[in-house]
């Protein structure tokens, strides 16, 4: 084994995290905990993690399961579209592979839900296959390592940090290496200012040598998130609200209150209402503003109250939702403000 391996695993040895999706062998764990993992901090995921596992034990258990009802699990964690991804992957492998994730990467690849990262971390982890599972922290670490100094997602440039990261997993152990590579860039080897007094592998470093480890990746400067206006309207008909399941990619099979975009007065908003939501509305009220950061938006809310007759009928697309059924559905972070106004005791 290469010192650099070999210095990491031991570092590893003294130094992993205990992480409840450690210590087994088992590849439906390390599919649900990789899936979680995907742009999310260790901390959020461990209080969804058990959950999801103690609802669905097994990947058949997650493949009999509705959409709707792997979507709640997932309420907060965003990025749903690995949720969905991951019930349709399990069917998948119901039918496919009667259940049993396959250990070769070329086969986990061709299962929805998994990329390259996800089939190389499945069979490093539960099966021991000698992968790389390259993220961005394992592209961190290299290019720090190895001076890499050009624009890290470039094509050519990720290929060598591809070829660099596959030269080093060991034959042993290869799941306790990738695994390290990742707390070595979650603990030590961060972004910004990396903590090389503690590193294992500064004796390596060309970054550490040369001092510019905080520079490192080279990535390119992410564009501005575009600020969109909405008035947010919670339609109120008797014990009902208004209710629409998202089909647009942003956050697709989950329940919003119906949005218009723009910024409106209330004399602006109740014609739009009419127009584009065929709803009479009396008793416009604006009850307050959210904001919701997502990665390439900013939802900058207003939101209003209003009532509709109660018998009315929804619009195409919508649904009125009993009140008291409403939390059964997958609702995204970004409509909590608006739900917490119907939690309010006035309302
Ligand atoms: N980030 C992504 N996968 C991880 C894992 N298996 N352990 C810790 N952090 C991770």
């Amino acid at each position: 084994m290469n010192q650099i391996s070999l210095s990491l695993l031991a570092w590893y040895d003294a130094n992993a995290r205990v992480l409840p999706w450690r210590g087994f062998h088992d590849a439906y764990r390390t599919w649900v905990s990789e899936a979680m993992l995907q742009q999310t901090r260790v901390e959020t995921v461990l209080s969804y993690y058990e959950r999801f596992l103690s609802r669905f034990p097994d990947l058949p258990a997650l493949a009999a399961a509705s959409e709707a009802e792997v979507l709640k699990e997932w309420e907060g964690l965003g990025y749903y579209s690995r949720a969905r991804n991951l019930w349709k992957g399990a069917k998948q492998v119901v039918s496919e592979y009667g259940g049993i994730l396959p250990r070769d990467p070329e086969k986990l690849r061709k299962i929805s839900g998994i990329g390259p990262y996800t089939a190389g971390a499945i069979a490093s982890i539960a099966y021991d296959v000698s992968v790389p599972a390259v993220d961005g922290n394992v592209i961190r670490v290299l290019s720090r390592i190895f001076g890499i100094r050009s624009d890290a997602l470039e094509p050519e440039t990720r290929r060598r940090i591809e070829a660099l990261a596959a030269s080093l997993v060991p034959a042993e152990r290869p799941g306790d290496y990738n695994q390290a590579v990742m707390d070595l860039g979650a603990t030590v080897c961060v972004p910004g200012t990396p903590d090389c007094s503690r590193c294992p592998l500064s004796a390596f470093c060309d970054a550490f040598r040369a001092g510019d480890a905080s520079d490192l990746p080279v990535l390119p400067k992410a564009r501005p998130q575009k600020v969109i206006p909405y008035a947010v309207l919670l339609i109120r008909s008797g014990d009902r609200i208004l209710m629409r399941q998202r089909t647009e990619r942003l956050l697709q099979g989950l329940w919003c209150f119906p949005m218009l975009e723009g910024t409106f007065s209330t004399e602006e908003l109740a014609e739009q209402v009419q127009k584009k939501l065929h709803l009479t509305c009396s008793n416009f009220m604006e009850v307050g503003s959210a904001r919701h950061i997502f990665t390439h938006q900013i939802w900058q809310m207003q939101l209003y109250t209003m009532s509709a007759e109660a018998s009315a009928s929804a619009p195409a697309g919508y649904e009125f939702i009993p009140l008291e059924q409403l939390f059964a559905l997958p609702l995204p972070v970004a409509m909590n403000a608006a739900l917490n106004i119907l939690k309010a005791p006035q309302s």
